[in-house]
């Protein structure tokens, strides 16, 4: 016996009759919120087609109600109480992208308490507070979903969550902060100041409300707490996280590793060791050849080493208005699908994985294995040869050594490239070198990562 057609075909007409517009209820108009009114009204049929349904924009929260007119016209309520958007029974999916992680956590609560799915950009908030929200939203039943929190246009959560879904992930690495990636590019290839540099990142609307989560690095450590957690099902561990920015980074530095033939970039890096997980930031030398040296300007780019896919590397904008809309309408596209479909078949939330219970530890800063640079001020040129016993002596694998090129108002200074050693032993071989003799002034060590399988 087989179904005619025709008749098989008429109930699934009539549930699709059946199913609604998703309403959306938005919290924050600025950067990312214009741009995600623009992108939903200008692609309209195509997301609707895409999501099985309509996405529509019914209600706005905004600090600055006149903008916000200006922005969304009269096509969408306006108010300036966020739990208002957070609680309204018209609303079946709040996106936050206000920022913050104080009062943003309590419309997200609030949201979640009252049933409502969230999609946020905000990695701040799901970095520090993610355990509290994902515990609330997996009791309740309802999605928490926010791809443009990490990487923005690049699809990186679907990645790891999809694409690579079938493989034990090694290690995640990646330029995921647009500010300082932007900052350091026009100050190797325009040679702008640091200041001015900012000044311009800013202006083109890329950093943080301020700016010091970008520079000193806590931006992208949010953002790496996220990727290790979709990674490896471990819990959200952002204070554990070893965080450098590139306040301290010295142009002397980028020159040298240019002579060495490496490149500065702030990485995140989330990697499996035996006894845990490193998950640090920091600026590291990579070879000027590597696909990754060449990420410049506000670009972000993702490599995952996997042990079935082996190395995958992912590219795209990682800052900017429509580009973080595209990854919150993506966002907004699986909760149309999702909603209704029973929870266990949701998008699996962060830190409470069944794979979670073995949650794995970060490692402490000593027990980080990697090569590293070292630039050393020495007395006289002759002096190389005692840079690399001493380092040899304590243990380090000394790989290349080198005389900088001569600088005005610089005395010689020795460039060294070790082999993989755990960050205690090196430590304890800098403490030994900066005492010697022949060493004329400060150690600057960074580490160097070569980004191979
Ligand atoms: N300030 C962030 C950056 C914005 O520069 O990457 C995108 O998350």
């Amino acid at each position: 016996m087989y179904r005619d057609p025709v008749e098989s075909l008429e109930p699934l007409h009539h549930r699709h009759a059946a199913i609604r517009t998703l309403r959306v209820g938005m919290i924050g108009i600025g950067t990312v919120g214009s741009g995600t009114f623009r992108v939903l009204a200008r692609n309209r049929a195509d997301i609707a087609a895409r999501a099985g349904r309509s996405i529509e924009l019914v209600m706005v929260a905004a600090r600055n109600l006149e903008r916000a007119a200006g922005i969304v016209g009269d096509s969408v309520a306006l108010t300036s109480d966020a739990m208002q958007v957070a609680t309204h029974p018209d609303v079946d999916v709040v996106v936050e992208v206000a920022g913050g992680t104080g009062p943003a956590r309590d419309w997200v609560l609030a949201a979640i308490a009252h049933g409502k799915h969230v999609v946020t950009a905000n990695k701040a908030l799901l970095a520090v507070h993610g355990a509290e929200i994902f515990a609330a939203a997996r009791e309740k039943g309802v999605i928490v979903a926010y791809e443009g929190a990490v990487a923005v246009s690049i699809p990186i959560i679907k990645a790891l969550r999809e694409g690579l879904a079938a493989n034990r992930i090694e290690w995640v690495a990646g330029i995921i902060n647009g500010t300082t990636n932007f900052i350091l590019s026009k100050m190797r290839d325009e040679g702008l100041d640091f200041a001015a540099a900012l000044a311009q990142a800013q202006a083109l609307g890329y950093a943080e409300a301020d700016p010091s989560f970008d520079i000193e690095g806590i931006d992208a450590a949010h953002k790496l707490t996220l990727l290790a957690a979709n990674a490896f099902g471990m819990p959200l561990r952002f204070a554990d996280a070893q965080v450098e920015g590139i306040t301290a980074l010295q142009g002397v530095d980028v020159a040298c590793a240019e002579q060495l033939g490496y490149r500065i970039k702030l990485l995140g890096v989330a990697r499996r060791q035996a006894a845990g997980v490193e998950l640090r930031v920091q600026p590291v030398l990579v070879p000027a050849t590597h696909l990754m040296a060449q990420v410049n300007g506000s670009m972000n780019a993702v490599m995952v080493k996997s042990d079935a896919a082996g190395l995958t590397m992912y590219y795209g904008a990682g800052a900017g208005s429509e580009q973080t809309a595209s990854a919150v309408i993506a966002d907004l596209v699986d909760v149309a699908r999702l909603d209704g479909v029973h929870a266990a078949q949701h998008v699996p939330h962060l830190g409470v994985h069944a794979y979670a219970t073995n949650a794995l530890a970060v490692l402490p800063r000593a027990a980080v294995h990697t090569s590293h640079y070292l630039r050393v001020p020495v007395r006289a040129v002759n002096q190389i040869q005692a840079v690399a016993a001493s380092l040899a002596e304590q243990k380090v694998p000394v790989r290349q050594v080198a005389l900088a090129a001569e600088r005005p108002g610089t005395g010689p200074q020795v460039l060294v490239l070790t082999g993989p050693v755990e960050q205690g032993t090196l430590d304890l071989a800098v403490h030994a070198l900066q005492a010697r003799a022949e060493v004329a002034g400060a150690v600057t060590t960074l580490r160097v990562e070569s980004l191979e399988g």
